[in-house]
C-alpha cells in the first residue's frame, strides 16, 4: 500500500542514528575505550563473579518504547554486565580451545565496525581481501593459486571445506539433484578425536551421521592408517562410495596431529577428497620445534583454519582454503541466476574469487581486514614467538604435573594440550571420574572454564590447552598447587 506523503508522522531530517551532540558522543567513546583499556590491563586482578541476582534482574527488564540512551546503556553495560565477563581473557584461562584476543585486537574490531565494513570486494577492501589469504596461504605453506574463503567460525570453515568435497566427489550434479540424485551410499572417515562439528556438518549436508566412519587411533591419538584401509575396503565391497577423508591438524581432545603424508598417499591411491581440520592446530607451522607435525597438511584439497584461537584475534574470524578453485566455486554459486545481485556480480574481474560464491553467508563482517591488520601489526615472527612459547608452556607444565606423585600425565604431549588427572593408588575408574569432576568444580569456582575435561581412549580426564599469550611460568606453578590442593581435599572421601 503506499503512503500519502503529507500523513507522514515526525521530523525525517532528524530521525536518525547519529548521535544528536557529537561532543557528548565523543566524550562517552573516549570513556568506553579508556575503561577497556584499564579492564584489559587490570586483566589479572579482575575477579571471577557469577552475576549477581540484582544484575539479572536488571537485565531482564521489557524492552522500552523509547530508549535510556547511548551513555545510561553503557552505565548498565560497567554496572551488570562487565564485572561478570573476562573469563577468557584472563592469564589463568586453559579451557576448550578460547582464544584471548588482543587489545589491539579490540581496536581493529572498532575501526571495522566504524565503516561497518561488510567484506564487499570493492574499493580497498577487494585488496585487502587478496593480500589477506595471500599471507594465510603463505603461512600455512599452500600455493599461491589456491582459492580461499573468510568465514565466521572454525565449525563454518570445516562446514564449507566438506560441501566442495560433497559436491565435488558426488557423481551427479548436486546443485539440482541434491542427496536424491546420488546413486551409491557417500562414506567418509575421520579419526575417533575429530570435533564434533565435521559431524554436524556431514548431517548438515545431508549425509547422515551414519555415513561418517570414526576410525580409532593409535597410541599418540593419530588416525590408525590400517584400520583406515580396512574401513574404506569394507565400504567399497559393500557397492558404496568413500569420498572423503578427514584429518586432523591438533585435535580439540589431545592436540594430536595425524600422519598427513600417509593420508595425502591414501587419499590419491583411493581417490578420496582430504579435508584438513585444523581449526586451532594448523598454526603449529609456525613453531620452530614443532612445525614437523605439519608435514604434508599442504597436500589436503581443503583445509579449515581459524583464527580466534591460536592466533588470538577477536571472535570470531576463520578461514577455509580449497586447492580446486572451480570445485569451490562451483559449490557456492548460486543455482540459479540473482537477479537483484547480477549488476553487482558484473563488477568483480575474477569470478572465481567472488567471495560472496565461496560459503554460505552473503554479507558478514570485514574478517579480512581484521586478518590483515592483526597480520601486519604483529608480523610473523611475533606468531612465531606466541606459538613456540604455548607449547614450551604446556611441556613445563606437563613436568610440573609429572613430579607430582598422586597425578598422571594421560594422553601424549604432541602440541600445546596436556591431558592429565589426580590418580591416587587404589581408586576405580569411576571413582576417579568423580574424583576429577570435583577438582574441575573447584577449578570452576576460581575462574569458569579455566581447564576443561575430556574423554581419551575411554578415561575420563583433566585438559589444560594452552593457547593464552598472557600466561607466565608462575600461572602454571600456582594451577598445580590449586589442583593438589583440591585433590588432596575430596581424596578423604574414597578413604
Ligand atoms: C579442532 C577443532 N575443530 C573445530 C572447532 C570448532 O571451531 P569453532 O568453535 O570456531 O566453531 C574447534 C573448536 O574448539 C576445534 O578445536
Amino acid at each position: 500500500m503506499r503512503v500519502k506523503v503529507e500523513n507522514l508522522r515526525g521530523d525525517w531530517d532528524k530521525e536518525t542514528l547519529d548521535p544528536k551532540d557529537w561532543e557528548e558522543f565523543s566524550s562517552l567513546g573516549h570513556q568506553m575505550l579508556d575503561d577497556m583499556i584499564t579492564f584489559l590491563r587490570n586483566i589479572r586482578t579482575h575477579p571471577f563473579n557469577h552475576p549477581t541476582e540484582a544484575a539479572i534482574n536488571e537485565i531482564f527488564l521489557p524492552i522500552k518504547d523509547e530508549g535510556v540512551g547511548a551513555r545510561e546503556t553503557y552505565n548498565h553495560f560497567k554496572k551488570y554486565i562487565l564485572p561478570y565477563t573476562g573469563l577468557v581473557v584472563k592469564p589463568q584461562f586453559w579451557g576448550f580451545v578460547l582464544g584471548t584476543g588482543s587489545p589491539y585486537g579490540m581496536l581493529t574490531r572498532m575501526l571495522i565496525a566504524g565503516v561497518n565494513y561488510f567484506d564487499e570486494g570493492f574499493l580497498s577492501s577487494k585488496y585487502v581481501y587478496k593480500q589477506a589469504l595471500s599471507w594465510v596461504k603463505e603461512l600455512l605453506d599452500f600455493p599461491e593459486k589456491t582459492s580461499g574463503v573468510f568465514v565466521g567460525s572454525g565449525s563454518e570453515a570445516n562446514f564449507t571445506g566438506i560441501a566442495v568435497a560433497r559436491n565435488a566427489k558426488a557423481q551427479v550434479d548436486m546443485k539440482t539433484k541434491g542427496m536424491q540424485g546420488v546413486e551409491r551410499y557417500m562414506t567418509l572417515y575421520c579419526s575417533e578425536e575429530t570435533h564434533d562439528c565435521l559431524d554436524r556438518s556431514v548431517e548438515l549436508l545431508g549425509l547422515g551421521n551414519e555415513a561418517l566412519r570414526w576410525i580409532p587411533t593409535d597410541e599418540e591419538s593419530r588416525i590408525d592408517i590400517e584400520a583406515l584401509r580396512k574401513a574404506i575396503k569394507e565400504d567399497r565391497a559393500k557397492g558404496y562410495h568413500p569420498f572423503c577423508v578427514i584429518g586432523n591438524a591438533g585435535t580439540v581432545h589431545t592436540g594430536a596431529f595425524d600422519d598427513f603424508n600417509k593420508l595425502a598417499d591414501l587419499a590419491e591411491k583411493e581417490d578420496l577428497w582430504l579435508h584438513i581440520d585444523g581449526a586451532f592446530g594448523a598454526w603449529v607451522k609456525l613453531s620452530e620445534t614443532h612445525r614437523h607435525l605439519a608435514d604434508g597438511m599442504e597436500r589436503a584439497d581443503s583445509l579449515a583454519v581459524d583464527f580466534h584461537k591460536w592466533m588470538n584475534m577477536p571472535y570470531t574470524c576463520a578461514c577455509t582454503l580449497v586447492k580446486n578453485r572451480l570445485a569451490h566455486y562451483s559449490t557456492f554459486v548460486y543455482g540459479h541466476d540473482a537477479e537483484y545481485l547480477k549488476s553487482v556480480i558484473a563488477l568483480v574481474d575474477d569470478q572465481l574469487e567472488n567471495r560472496g560464491m565461496l560459503s554460505l553467508p552473503l554479507s558478514r563482517p570485514a574478517y579480512s581486514v581484521l586478518t590483515y591488520m592483526l597480520l601486519k601489526a604483529y608480523g610473523k615472527n611475533k606468531y612465531r614467538r606466541l606459538v613456540q612459547k604455548n607449547i614450551d608452556q604446556i611441556n613445563y607444565l606437563a613436568e610440573l604435573i609429572e613430579e607430582e606423585p598422586r597425578f598422571e600425565v594421560t594422553a601424549p604431549v604432541t602440541s600445546n594440550i596436556v591431558c592429565f588427572r589426580y590418580r591416587p593408588n587404589g581408586l576405580s575408574e569411576p571413582e576417579l571420574e568423580k574424583l576429577n569432576r570435583l577438582i574441575l568444580g573447584d577449578m570452576w569456582q576460581i575462574n569458569l572454564g579455566m581447564i576443561s575435561d575430556t574423554t581419551v581412549k575411554g578415561k575420563y580426564t583433566l585438559r589444560v590447552c594452552n593457547v593464552n599469550h598472557r600466561t607466565v611460568k608462575q600461572d602454571f606453578k600456582w594451577l598445580v598447587e590449586e589442583m593438589k590442593k583440591s585433590g588432596d581435599k575430596h581424596i578423604t572421601q574414597f578413604q
